[in-house]
């Protein structure tokens, strides 16, 4: 089973409000994980985390997936910056490390270019509703965010492709010699590849070699250290580092003052089944909506 631990864990450990949305942001994880082994690297191996950094949208970590919508839906990053050599923006790291990225791309003899950077909700509309119409909405949400779940409206995507067109935004891209370099040396520039292949039960979606995540280099190479191959089980690991960490404080201070300790523990607030998690401006609304997918749905590459 995919995830059976963290929410009791988190159980009048966190403040409230974060925990809920950080309670919501893993059972949206672990709708997309099911079926799928947990993983356990040990909490001192990863990077240390706030739970705020794993729901806000405005954070390099923040998690979006078919079953995690960004709220509001047409949420706008605070600030986005040209990439340089295109008419393209990003959150400024990303901008920076794409940059980077794409001229260190060429100098190793790659002949790369931006293809697609921030996205708006309603650019996002019109690209899945293309898809819709073309190919049915089936395979339209194997390929395609649906407007409010791409990170590229979180503006910390890009996907990338040769100059002269070859292979473009197709999985062979992923065994040229462009897309192989790109997966070998993304993590060094905080990039990742979010939609590996024969991921598709966990992250939604199609193998997309051309799109790579920022999350920012300690993120990028913990991930690759921590074995997971998914976001969303790097997420997941994340999470359980935070709620061990938290169970451990609260122990030492029920040790340390048995009586103050129960005093301050968080009441938990009723909560109905299914209820949207609005927490902040600028955070995450974790819906449990129905899945959009059908799941049975065979998922061949
Ligand atoms: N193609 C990716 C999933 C997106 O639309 O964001
Ligand atoms: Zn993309």
């Amino acid at each position: 089973m995919g995830f059976p631990i963290i929410a009791p864990q988190l159980k009048g450990l966190f403040n409230m409000r974060l925990a809920s949305a950080l309670t919501g942001t893993v059972l949206a994880s672990a709708l997309l994980l099911s079926g799928t082994a947990a993983l356990a690297a040990p909490a001192e191996d990863l990077p240390a985390v706030q739970s705020s950094q794993l729901s806000k949208a405005s954070s390099p970590l923040a998690l979006i997936n078919p079953t995690t919508k960004l709220s509001p839906e047409d949420y706008v990053p605070g600030k986005l910056v040209g990439v340089a050599g295109s008419s393209m923006t990003l959150r400024p790291e990303a901008a920076e490390a794409v940059e980077a990225f794409i001229a260190d791309a060429r100098a190793a003899g790659h002949s790369i270019k931006l293809l697609s950077a921030y996205r708006s909700y309603q650019r996002q509309a019109v690209l899945f509703n293309q898809y819709q119409a073309k190919y049915g909405t089936a395979y339209a949400e194997r390929i395609s965010a649906r407007p409010g779940t791409s990170e590229h409206q979180l503006g910390l995507a890009a996907d990338l492709g040769y100059t002269d067109s070859r292979a473009e935004l197709k999985a062979e891209f992923g065994q040229t010699p462009a897309g192989l370099w790109i997966a070998e040396h993304a993590a060094e520039y905080g990039l990742i590849i979010r939609y590996p292949q024969g991921k598709e039960e966990i992250t939604g979606y199609k193998y997309e070699p051309w799109h790579v995540r920022y999350v920012g280099v300690e993120h990028a190479e913990a991930m690759l250290a921590s074995g997971a191959e998914t976001f969303e089980e790097y997420h997941q690991m994340l999470a359980a580092s935070i709620a061990e960490a938290e169970q451990s404080e609260a122990k030492a201070a029920i040790e340390k003052e048995p009586a103050k300790a129960k005093d301050e523990e968080p009441q938990e607030k009723s909560k109905k089944a299914g209820e949207d998690v609005v927490v902040d401006e600028d955070l995450m609304v974790l819906r449990f909506l129905p899945p959009y997918r059908d799941w049975g749905f065979g998922f061949t590459q």
